[in-house]
């Protein structure tokens, strides 16, 4: 396990921004993750665990060590007439691990294809995309124990997902790493095909009875023409979650803005989303320095090129502010921000 000093986080975080860490180590097994866990040199360092880096605003160096997690592997815990359940470790990139499970024949991940980020981030935020959300085709995960790292599982329940949220990122914050996730894949399962552009993009491919593969196409072409790839542009996908409020404060805003698109919830509640209200605000396609809104999504945070983290934190500050100003509501940020 090498151990490295002052190193550069730029080619480990989607948004390209410049950041060093005053120690880096790769890990690529559980025991090298439970050794630099519990390692004595860095004891009293604030520690850091790095996935794909897709989801993270580092907005300063890290005075501490950063553990980026490289496990791979993936394999078929137990299978039975209705679906198939796979253990797959942390370091594999989510991508890639959709695609092997759509070419086994097993559904439930199709949606979720092209979200950037490794496996072990994604049970973290619960990440969802048309209609679909993690934790429909999650059966459980183990983790360490970020200090004495000890093994743990956690079952579906006690990981208390949320839209975009779960106990990793609220009570359980920095006190355990995520090594592997199972899933529950059936072999057969209903197509979900309702949300946005999802079926008008199957019939421009000319698509009648979709298969999974077919509407994991789908999701990628519409994601291609929506999302800047970090690749290309730095970024970190949606930057604020789509607020949740309540029907009263729903009423009282319909009244003042008629085209407020709106999507029933729980109980009371309204989803509205953030990406319209920041265009309203004015700050689609606008930059501030050398960070900007995504000219083609304006949920999207981008670095035009050579941005610091602290740049792209003022920018999204700005439009929080016009928000706010505006519509009286607080958006919240999705990436953890360092
Ligand atoms: N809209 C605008 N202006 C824009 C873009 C969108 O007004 O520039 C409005 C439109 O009314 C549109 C609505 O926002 O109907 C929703 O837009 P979209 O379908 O693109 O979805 P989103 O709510 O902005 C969410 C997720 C995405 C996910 C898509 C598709 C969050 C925070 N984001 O975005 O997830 O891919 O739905 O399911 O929930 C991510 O988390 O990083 C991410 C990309």
């Amino acid at each position: 396990m090498d151990i490295l000093s002052n190193y550069s986080l730029k080619a480990f975080n989607t948004f390209g921004v410049e950041a060093t860490s005053r120690y880096f180590v790769a890990v690529h097994t559980e025991a090298e993750l439970q050794a630099a866990l519990v390692d004595p040199q860095f004891k009293n360092l604030a520690k850091l665990i790095l996935g794909g880096g897709s989801n993270i605003l580092l907005t300063a160096d890290f005075p501490g060590v950063v553990i980026r997690v490289n496990l791979k592997g993936k394999r078929i815990v137990e299978r039975d007439a209705a679906a198939t359940y796979v253990e797959v470790a942390a370091g594999e990139n989510w991508h890639e691990f959709v695609c092997w499970t759509l070419a086994q024949g097993w559904a439930g991940l199709e949606n979720l294809s092209l979200i950037p980020g490794s496996v072990g981030a994604a049970p973290m935020q619960n990440i969802g995309a048309y209609g679909v959300e993690l934790k429909d085709t999650f059966h459980s995960l183990t983790a360490l124990d970020s200090v004495t790292g000890l093994v743990k599982t956690f079952a579906r329940d006690a990981c208390r997902f949320g839209y975009r949220d779960s106990v990793f990122k609220r009570e359980l914050k920095d006190r355990v790493v995520i090594t592997h996730v199972t899933f529950r894949l059936p072999h057969d399962a209903p197509l979900r095909l309702d949300y946005g552009d999802v079926r008008a993009e199957l019939a421009q491919m000319g698509v009648s009875s979709p298969t999974t593969r077919d509407v994991s196409l789908a999701v990628i072409n519409i994601r291609r023409r929506k999302l800047p790839d970090p690749a290309q542009i730095g970024n970190a996908g949606s930057f604020f979650k789509n607020p949740v409020i309540t029907r009263n404060e729903f009423e009282r805003l319909r009244a003042l803005h008629e085209t407020l698109p709106h999507f029933p919830v729980h109980e009371g509640h309204v989803k509205v989303p953030a990406a319209w209200l920041i265009e309203q605000a004015g700050w689609k396609g606008r930059c501030l320095g050398r960070a900007g809104v995504h000219e083609q999504h304006a949920l999207v945070l981008v670095n035009l090129g050579g941005a610091s983290g602290a740049e792209v934190l003022a920018l999204a500050q700005a439009v929080q502010l016009a928000v706010r100003d505006q519509f009286g509501i607080a958006l919240e940020a999705e990436p953890v921000i360092i």
